[in-house]
């Protein structure tokens, strides 16, 4: 992605006042030195979300939240950090120019902008004599033009050399190879998508990364052909519609999740706008973390066959593990949510959406449990536990487990020992583990000095370091993260922001924690004092430290039969250190 020079990211964030940025979305009271306000990241109906103008951040008391004014942007409209600076730089009129040739970003640039001429294109042509065939059965299936237009939804024809001809010259090869648009033949590139209906995906700020093609008017065995990943596009990270929906789904608190492209054109043109599909693939881990972001419930609604139910019951469970309640939607048989509104409109779809069911009660329905034999519904439920040994809330798995003894008309202890001995076998969840999820802050007696020392010395000025600097030894600090912090503001002898200071973090955990950390009111004692006391405590636990291995040492060599008395004078060495700093 294209570089923002650091001195204009400086601008943007000197600019951009953290009170006026977060005001747009949440109204805030005043309460001492800082606002307070409904928390826009998480439920909540009595303010725990926080902002200090006066340092540039933000922090939620209740679901850990924090950051600058450009993460704030980031999360709420979930932008990355580019996209966040820019969008920041046009609400305060500052200019964001790109560093040119920075190699990768020219590259990245490349491939949105092919991918953005490529649906202009393809939009352009359905709407043209070319499309015409298409666009008349596209209408007939009830789409408009108005919701067509507004999904971009385009043709590819089938000549196989509309989309080279408008690109070739004007990208360089390895764009063109790279944005998995094209094939590449003996005689050279060819359009990859030829006699399709084309649905541009996007992500969720809107750039289109890829595309995903229905076969019209001619044979071919693959009904939908998507784009390949590509250093844009990775399926399992995307979800259809999003950018599109996103508003909609943080407002209802509530995700309507589809399988198919025309299903969600066509929910959404039935009036229920807060819809997403997965594209291509099966509900992923990841995209579960992304809709948790927007709504923690998710309503699923997959095509009526046995293949759609089948996958209906593995995505209620993928999004359970999430911590996304699953509520799970039952479409007559046979027919997809598309079919049934084109038919029958929204209201029937409506009043399902409302009498969805529970997962457990869904599933054990479509494997029709009441006529199974004893020994098929031990395996079911073995199944069935092996898939919520995953799930990350212990009040959701209880719950859980309570539901299905009852159903299965079981004691709850039985199905708890059945479900703590599966339990030892290790659940293997199919996704790396969530960032950021470690567990929090600054709690222990050493980092919370280092968190302490860090906290005064980002908010002295240049004179405070010059005179603490002999004092304060950086290799006294144990956590990585404190540390970092301790050596940039050494380094930039003081003169800084917090806001500034949160930019030195990439990860969300992290800013999170950095934020709670400075948002808690200093103490007004002498931080002179506060941070002899500090050090004093970090020399005193790494004085104990020492002792304790040389305690170890010690203990080995006497038991083996040797001479300890070396030892022996280090610890009453060190001993007399620790007594000395006390
Ligand atoms: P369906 O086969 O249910 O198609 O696939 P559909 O959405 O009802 O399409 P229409 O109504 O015939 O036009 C559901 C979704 O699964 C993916 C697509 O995302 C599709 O929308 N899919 C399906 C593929 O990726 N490849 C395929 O070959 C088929
Ligand atoms: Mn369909």
């Amino acid at each position: 992605m294209a570089r923002i020079p650091p001195d204009v990211i400086d601008r943007v964030r000197d600019s951009a006042d953290i009170l006026d940025v977060v005001n747009q979305y949440i109204d805030l009271k005043r309460r001492g030195r800082n606002y307070f306000g409904i928390c826009p990241f998480h439920q909540e109906k009595t303010p725990s979300f926080s902002v200090a103008p006066d340092k540039g951040i933000y922090h939620c008391f209740g679901c850990g939240a924090g950051g600058n004014a450009i993460n704030f942007i980031m999360e709420h409209e979930k932008l990355s950090f580019v996209e966040s600076v820019k969008s920041l730089g046009e609400r305060y009129g500052i200019e964001i120019n790109f560093e040119e040739g920075a190699g990768s970003g020219e590259f990245f640039s490349g491939l949105y902008e092919i991918h953005e001429k490529a649906a202009d294109l393809y939009h352009g042509i359905l709407f043209s004599e070319r499309g015409s065939a298409a666009l008349s059965y596209l209408n007939e299936r009830g789409l408009t033009d108005k919701t067509l237009k507004l999904f971009r939804v385009g043709f590819a024809p089938e000549s196989g050399d509309v989309l080279l001809n408008t690109c070739r010259g004007v990208f360089s090869e390895e764009i063109l190879e790279k944005s998995g648009l094209f094939n590449k033949g003996q005689s050279g590139f060819f359009d990859r998508f030829r006699s399709r209906i084309m649905f541009p995906i996007a992500k969720a700020s809107g750039k289109i990364i890829a595309f995903g093609g229905r076969i019209f008017s001619i044979d071919d065995p693959a009904k939908y052909l998507n784009s390949p990943e590509t250093p844009l596009y990775k399926k399992s990270d995307i979800l259809y519609g999003m950018d599109t929906t996103k508003s909609e789904i943080r407002d209802e608190r509530n995700a309507i999740l589809v399988e198919g492209y025309t299903d969600l054109l066509q929910i959404y043109q039935s009036g229920i706008k807060s819809v997403v599909a997965v594209s291509g693939t099966a509900l992923t881990q990841n995209h579960v973390n992304q809709l948790g972001k927007f709504t923690k419930k998710v309503s699923v609604l997959y095509d009526g066959d046995e293949a759609g139910i089948r996958a209906a019951v593995r995505a209620g469970y993928i999004l359970l593990r999430g911590s996304v309640e699953a509520a799970m939607v039952e479409v007559p048989d046979g027919m997809d949510p598309d079919d049934w509104v084109q038919k029958e409109g929204p209201k029937p779809l409506q009043s399902a959406i409302k009498n969805a069911s529970s997962l457990l009660a869904f599933h054990l329905k479509s494997v029709s449990m009441k006529t199974m034999s004893a020994a098929e519904r031990s395996e079911l439920i073995k199944d069935i536990l092996r898939e919520i040994s995953g799930i990350k809330d212990p009040v959701v798995r209880d719950d859980f487990l309570k539901s299905l003894a009852s159903s299965a008309g079981l004691d709850d202890v039985e199905v708890i020992r059945m479900f703590k001995s599966q339990l030892k076998r290790k659940y293997k969840p199919d996704s790396q583990p969530e960032a950021g999820s470690e567990p929090d802050l600054f709690t222990t007696v050493e980092t919370k000095a280092q968190a302490e020392i860090v906290r005064i010395i980002a908010s002295q000025d240049s004179r405070f370091l010059e005179r603490i600097s002999s004092t304060l030894d950086i290799d006294l600090f144990t956590n990585p993260l404190l540390k970092k912090l301790a050596v940039f503001i050494i380094d930039k002898k003081g003169e800084l922001t917090i806001s500034e200071l949160l930019d030195q973090l990439d990860e969300k955990g992290e800013r999170e924690k950095v934020s709670a950390l400075f948002m808690e009111d200093m103490d007004l004692m002498d931080s002179d004092q506060a941070l002899k006391e500090c050090i004093r405590s970090l020399k005193g636990q790494k004085l104990k430290d020492q002792i304790k291995a040389v305690r170890l040492e010690l203990r080995d060599i006497e038991s083996a039969g040797g001479d300890g008395s070396e030892q022996l004078n280090a610890i009453a060495k060190l001993q007399k250190e620790l007594d000395d700093l006390e």
